[in-house]
């Protein structure tokens, strides 16, 4: 992932991480915008999102709750659903928006690697952008090319 691991040498940020490259400052500014429009009266918990796709384009999202509960969206499959309504299916990185600890859910995490996600950015208010791999947050996802073969494992233990 060059696009995320590039960096100016002498640069380092207060944490000792390196910084940003120019793209993703944009996304991570763009989630952080998205936040602001989060629809979330009942729990109050507000999220943004946005998706850097393959060629450049930058899709946002909020969470969008409902007085029915189960209802609710979270701000990561609203901008990756954008994202493919738009037309673009080959997705890079998604910076998410929020809350210090905020950290994708489960059900976000299998629809990041559905689109190819490799690569997602934790912004929190004062603190430095946390970048993590997709693999490391999911790794073993559902997939369909995985087949209807039992894992190894589980092969190895005659199940
Ligand atoms: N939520 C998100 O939008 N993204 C996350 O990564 C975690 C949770 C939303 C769903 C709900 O509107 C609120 O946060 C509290 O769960």
């Amino acid at each position: 992932m060059t696009h995320v691991m590039r960096v100016r040498a002498s640069k380092r940020t207060s944490s000792g991480a390196a910084p940003l490259a120019p793209a993703l400052r944009r996304l991570v500014r763009a989630a952080v915008a998205a936040r602001r429009r989060a629809y979330a009266p009942y729990s109050r918990f507000t999220v943004g999102a946005a998706v850097l796709a393959v060629g450049g384009a930058i899709y946002t999202g909020c969470n969008v709750e409902d007085a029915s509960y189960g209802l609710t969206v979270c701000a990561e499959r609203v901008a990756i659903h954008t994202a493919v309504a738009a037309g673009r299916r080959r997705l890079r990185v998604v910076a998410v928006a929020g809350a210090p600890g905020i950290s994708p859910c489960g059900a976000c995490r299998q629809v990041m690697d559905e689109f190819g996600v490799e690569t997602v950015i934790l912004v929190s208010p004062a603190t430095e952008p946390v970048v993590l791999a997709l693999r490391d947050l999911l790794p073993r996802p559902f997939a369909r090319r995985a087949g209807s073969a039992p894992p190894r494992e589980a092969r190895r233990a005659g199940l």
